[in-house]
């Protein structure tokens, strides 16, 4: 029996629940979330708005919302009972829940932060230590993607340069027509490293990197770095979880951080960061440093001062969000890859142009060219563009600038050289005509001979 005849018994032209109480087939016709409750869940959204920009900032359920205020509520009700009796207890839920989506060895690996950028901060903090106590050499390097996001760049500065590190870049062709073109590139960066001397202390690898977005081979890199004797991977997936598969084991890195409040319908903000079990990673710390001091890294985030920790509580409500849609996270992810595919598609058709990378290197997000003649010839043209999209069509879309390569610049190439990409994104309640939206806007531009250098400077 599946979940639906467990509910109903059919019975000729009558439905029965468990109780023996009639139900019209009318009323439930699948056991699963209906488009309009779908509706329902995200009705607080701008109307007026396409918000095809899920994986900025994500979005968060009416039920998963409501399930939060009941914790903030439980807090606010008896202060001292939710810390001395819930808050630890309904964290460690949290953590459960995490260290089973991710194929976690134990509970004891998964740690639960407020934000990507926190557990970026808590694995570097401890190699600059490494650094000040003489286990880690001046000079030595840490790895990194060109395309990195652009605060961890910065972690890496304030943590690993300032502590005497030397910083090797990967650059990355975009578009990608191939995994091999990325493991290839991150070969020669480490070669690169050991042809000069140094000793690769830390890679810093994204899943999925921000802009422009890209599925990174995550595990063939963490393998290649455990060839070539690199002390620490970590793997910055804040993107990933609810977005890609998800597996700890699978993927062998010793420090791997996802934000929930992305593609696992969580409030913001919350995220995970999974240390690997081993002694050589017990002198973790959270930045914030309160009572737990000292009784592991876990602990420690689960109370970093008094504040509202609600968001890294409703995990467990998340999933039960999750799990009303058929086949849970994996459903939901495969459902929004095919339609954020099709949409590019049908927008790189419309305008004449192509997918940054391959169906295969996207997740729920992909990149789409932009017509040549609009002139998008630098990052200021790019935020620009943005803005008018959303302040004169109503269109939420981040936009990528490429800076032409040596030779694709001349007169005749002018008109046909992409520089400028959005990141489209699929989540539930996206329908196509938030694509529609976007495409028919840029469609209006090109037809008005519109080009960015018309736009005020912002
Ligand atoms: C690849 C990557 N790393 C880190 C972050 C930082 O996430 P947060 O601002 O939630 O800390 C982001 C945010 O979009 C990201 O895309």
């Amino acid at each position: 029996m599946d979940s639906y005849d467990q509910e109903f018994k059919e019975n000729g032209d009558t439905t029965y629940d468990n109780n023996n109480n009639h139900v019209s087939k009318k009323l439930k016709l699948s056991p699963f979330i209906s488009d309009s409750e779908i509706r329902d869940e995200f009705s607080y959204h701008d109307p007026g708005v396409a918000r095809i920009n899920h994986g900025a900032f994500g979005s968060c359920p009416a039920s998963v919302i409501a399930a939060q205020r009941e914790w903030q509520l439980r807090y606010l009700r008896q202060p001292d009972d939710f810390y001395f009796n819930q808050l630890q207890k309904g964290i460690v839920e949290s953590r459960k829940v995490v260290k089973e989506m991710i194929n976690a060895e134990s509970v004891d690996e998964v740690s639960i932060v407020d934000n990507a950028t926190t557990a970026v901060a808590i694995v570097l903090q401890q190699v600059a230590w490494a650094f000040s106590e003489g286990r880690f050499q001046k000079g030595d390097a840490a790895v990194m993607l060109h395309y990195a996001y652009g605060a961890v760049k910065k972690a890496v500065q304030a943590y690993v340069s300032r502590a005497g590190g030397h910083v090797i870049e990967v650059h990355l062709p975009f578009p990608v027509h191939s995994n091999d073109e990325i493991i290839d590139e991150f070969k020669k960066a480490l070669e690169k490293g050991k042809s000069i001397g140094k000793k690769v202390r830390l890679a810093v690898i994204d899943h999925i990197t921000s802009m422009p977005c890209v599925v990174i081979p995550v595990k063939e890199l963490v393998k290649l770095c455990r060839e070539e004797g690199v002390d620490q991977v970590f793997v910055d997936a804040a993107h990933a979880i609810g977005n890609v598969g998800v597996d700890m084991k699978q993927i062998g890195a010793d420090f791997y951080t996802s934000n929930m409040h992305k593609w696992l319908f969580c409030p913001p903000s919350s995220a995970f960061l999974y240390c690997k079990k081993s002694p050589k990673f017990s002198d973790l710390h959270h930045p914030v440093v309160s009572h737990e001091y000292g009784n592991g890294l876990a602990v420690e985030s689960a109370w970093i001062g008094t504040r509202d920790y609600s968001s890294q509580l409703v995990v467990p409500s998340a999933l039960d969000f999750i799990n009303r849609f058929e086949g849970g996270i994996d459903g939901i992810r495969k459902r929004n890859h095919e339609a954020v595919i099709r949409m590019g598609e049908m927008l790189s058709k419309a305008w004449g142009t192509h997918l940054g990378s391959p169906p295969d290197m996207c997740s729920s997000m992909v990149m789409v060219g932009f017509p040549a003649c609009l002139g998008i010839s630098s990052d200021s043209d790019a935020l620009k563009l943005r803005k008018h999209l959303r302040e004169s069509f109503g269109v939420e879309v981040p936009i990528y600038y490429r800076a032409p390569k040596e030779g694709e610049v001349g007169a005749q190439n002018k008109h046909n050289c992409v520089t400028g990409y959005a990141r489209i994104s699929h989540q539930v309640y996206n329908t196509d005509d938030d694509y529609y939206k976007f495409r028919d806007a840029i469609n209006l531009l090109v037809r008005d001979g519109f080009t960015c250098e018309m736009l005020p400077c912002n």
